[in-house]
């Protein structure tokens, strides 16, 4: 008789770093729909579950794709009329010295390679706290220490510079700049990227500039590439369709690496035998590359008027709470007030959702400043939806809190 295997089959342990906090809390919201609560959803940041929907002409492109028999596996690269247009993108924000695009799985994938494809044991980079988690995720996987630096509330969230200078190590390779940033929704001037680049450049660091949102800027400045201020430093800028053109399950990104030719040739190497391994991203998806950068641009209008209403919506009914304050965000969709509450932000999350049904993300799930706490909000719902959620927020602020 063959004996039958009995002991549990353990998951590697490197895992237990690895937290996804805006998917974990979904197993509570199950329970609660189950008890028959309509939930606010304020804790997903796909627009698509939304009022927003992917422009007709990019679902046309890639059923044109289709039709055409684009089905079988692409280069690894990507398709050459997606790297063209990407390339042209790049220029149009004034990246030179490019010395390689592909495209991947979204930005998730072009993250997961770029730092693979880099990274030794004992080596680190410099991620921001708070963090977009995707970033700890993937170092958990490849057993990488976290290196944090701090983004500062006090100073809009912008870098801490002084944070950076102090965290940067002989083994630290590179720095994460999410730009606008996911959870603050912050935006950063010129002189920051131009700091930053310039502490890279001493310290011979790659910048990974995660730019998915930059068409998505609410008040009049500018979005600036931090590739675009230092043509001479190795920066790996991340773009994707997930955000600017409103379709995250098409899971099309891409990476465009600039800088010196000889210092990043090795690097690029490295990067594209990952993507040889992996055969390809999506094929049909990526023929909505170039209509997409190229092509009509009207979607953002409205985009950005929803997003910049919905904001200033958020931004006043959270500084109207009691025991709330928050920074008024300049990109993206997304908050991250503050709160002054005697028991711990997961805590208060767990209980608004339990209570009042409403779901955000508690700030011990993206890191914060240590006796900090904070909650991070979506404000993709419609004005009715968010209006129905901060009133709720409000009256448990009252009640629990006094
Ligand atoms: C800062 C940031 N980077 C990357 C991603 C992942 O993007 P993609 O859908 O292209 O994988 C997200 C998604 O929310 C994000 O907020």
């Amino acid at each position: 008789m063959p004996t039958t295997q009995s002991s549990e089959i353990t998951a590697a342990s490197r895992l237990e770093n690895v937290r996804y906090a805006i998917r974990d809390l979904a197993c509570v919201a199950d329970e609660v729909a189950m008890q028959g609560h309509k939930i606010l959803p304020l804790n997903i940041g796909d627009p698509n579950v939304f009022d927003f929907v992917t422009p007709a002409h990019l679902i046309e492109a890639v059923y044109k794709a289709m039709k055409d028999g684009k089905n079988g596996y692409a280069p690894s690269s990507g398709i050459k009329e997606a790297l063209d247009a990407i390339r042209g993108e790049a220029g149009r924000k004034g990246i030179t010295n490019i010395r390689d695009i592909f495209v991947t799985l979204g930005v998730s994938e072009s993250v997961d390679i770029c730092l693979t494809a880099l990274l030794n044991p004992g080596e680190d980079i410099l991620t921001p706290c708070p963090d977009y988690p995707l970033y700890s995720a993937v170092l958990a996987k490849l057993d990488i220490g976290l290196n944090t630096y701090y983004l500062n509330e006090e100073d809009g969230w912008q870098p801490d510079l002084g944070d950076i200078r102090r965290k940067i190590t002989p083994r630290t390779r590179g720095i994460v700049l999410i730009n606008p940033n996911n959870p603050t929704g912050s935006v950063c001037s010129r002189k920051m990227l131009e700091e930053i680049a310039e502490l890279a450049r001493r310290h011979n660091l790659v910048i990974f500039a995660d730019e998915i949102y930059d068409k998505l800027i609410l008040d009049d400045d500018q979005h600036i590439s931090l590739a675009a201020v230092a043509p001479d430093v190795p920066v790996v800028t991340f773009g994707g369709l997930s955000k600017n053109y409103l379709a995250p399950g098409w899971r099309v990104g891409w990476g465009v690496v600039s800088g010196d030719n000889a210092a990043v040739k090795p690097y690029v190497e490295g990067i594209n035998k990952l993507l040889r391994a992996r055969l390809c991203a999506n094929h049909p998806e990526q023929y909505a590359i170039k209509p997409a950068l190229e092509g009509p641009q009207d979607h953002l209008i409205e985009v950005r008027k929803k997003l910049r209403s919905r904001r200033d919506l958020t931004v006043k009914a959270c500084n109207s709470m009691p025991r709330v304050s928050c920074v008024s965000p300049r990109g993206a969709f997304y908050a991250y007030p503050r709160l002054d509450i005697p028991e711990g932000d997961d805590v208060f999350v767990k209980e608004l959702l339990l209570q009042k049904h409403v779901l955000v993300v508690h700030g011990s799930g993206f890191g914060q400043k240590p006796g900090t706490k904070h909650f991070r909000i979506v404000f993709l719902p419609d004005e009715k939806t968010l209006s129905s959620a901060y009133a709720a927020i409000g009256e448990f602020m009252r009640e629990r809190y006094r």
